[in-house]
């Protein structure tokens, strides 16, 4: 309810300060959510984003950042954005699986051979772009996407070498129905929740594990109560830049243009960014966490997982998505 009040509040305020650029123009402020702190990579892409808005629209654009899920959950700013009540929102492309099938597909299990193959088919419009407009007639659309790297299983305290070795084990999972369904097919109990309320639920026992990139266990300080990071690399999931679709529709084409390149050219400024962060987390994570890393029989884990692609590949709703993809890498 405070979320949603704040979310209102926001809308307000930005109606009230509509005002003129340098250029005479009407200024144009938006906003945009996400749920990671400030010391982020993906903030700091974000960030970049609204730096370039702002530059090539000569300051008649601008965008405000509410990081840290100060707007509520992955959830609550998905709806803020179809409603309007929020502009942009970065959120985990799992999160967007229960508001559009079409996103289902990332949290498949093993899908990308590679993290190189993985870049591929994001970097290939033929294929984003399907997925991006399919959302239109939910009220939003996706923009660009954001590495968010290779996932992994952590745990407070079971060792894991097999995925046998999951067997109970209470895991979260992000709010998406494929996730739930793979620590099932591992053998796992899946617990699916909000980001924020991981370290919580984690230092308590309400969960034993979770799965994330290393940035978890550093900018989210996770490391701080699980102590086992374990190279099961079962999922590269993107982050996602969305936006409200009247916003979108209501731009001009010069406007749409603006946001458009921003979008892609925040994307590979991350790259460079992405990849020194993760290191440096697994580092810090080893070094002053005293987090310990974990080679496992990768085969067991994805072995248990093929069910999953098989329903994938003869249910209609993700048939052609998938086989694009496999096709794409
Ligand atoms: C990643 C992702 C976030 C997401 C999180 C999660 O860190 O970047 O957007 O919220 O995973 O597991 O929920």
């Amino acid at each position: 309810m405070k979320k949603w009040i704040s979310l209102v509040t926001i809308m307000v305020l930005v109606a009230l300060t509509g005002c003129q650029s340098a250029s005479g123009e009407e200024e144009q402020n938006f906003t945009l959510a996400h749920n990671q702190p400030t010391d982020h990579p993906v903030h700091q892409s974000l960030a970049r984003f609204a730096e370039l808005v702002e530059e090539k629209s000569e300051g008649a654009m601008s965008i405000k950042i509410y990081p840290n899920g100060e707007l509520g959950s992955e959830r609550e700013v998905i709806e803020g954005t179809q409603t309007g009540a929020v502009d942009f929102s970065k959120v985990s492309g799992s999160a967007l699986e229960s508001f559009e099938p079409a996103y289902s597909v990332f949290s498949l299990p093993y899908l990308f051979e590679s993290q190189e193959s993985f870049k591929r088919v994001m970097n290939n419009e033929e294929v984003t772009n399907d997925i991006y407009m399919e959302s239109a007639d939910k009220g939003f659309r996706g923009l660009t996407y954001y590495d968010a790297g290779v996932r992994n299983v952590y745990t407070k305290s079971r060792m894991i070498e097999t995925s046998e070795d999951m067997s109970g084990l209470k895991t979260r999972v992000q709010p998406s129905q494929t996730s739930v369904q793979m620590i099932e097919a591992m053998g796992g109990t899946p617990t699916p929740m909000s980001y924020g309320e991981v370290y919580t639920a984690l230092q308590s026992g309400v969960i034993d594990a979770a799965e994330n990139n290393a940035t978890a266990l550093t900018n989210s300080n996770h490391g701080e109560v699980a102590k086992n990071y374990f190279y099961t690399e079962h999922a590269i999931v993107p982050d996602m830049l969305i936006a409200n679709e009247n916003i979108m529709e209501d731009m001009s084409d010069s406007e749409l243009q603006i946001i458009e390149e921003a979008a892609e050219e925040s994307t590979s400024y991350h790259e460079d960014l992405w990849n020194e962060t993760v290191e440096e987390a697994e580092a810090t994570a080893k070094e002053e966490m005293n987090v310990e890393f974990y080679e496992v029989d990768k085969q067991s884990f994805s072995d248990a997982v093929q069910p999953l692609h098989e329903e994938f590949q003869n249910d209609p709703d993700t048939s052609d998505i998938y086989n694009k993809i496999k096709e794409a890498e």
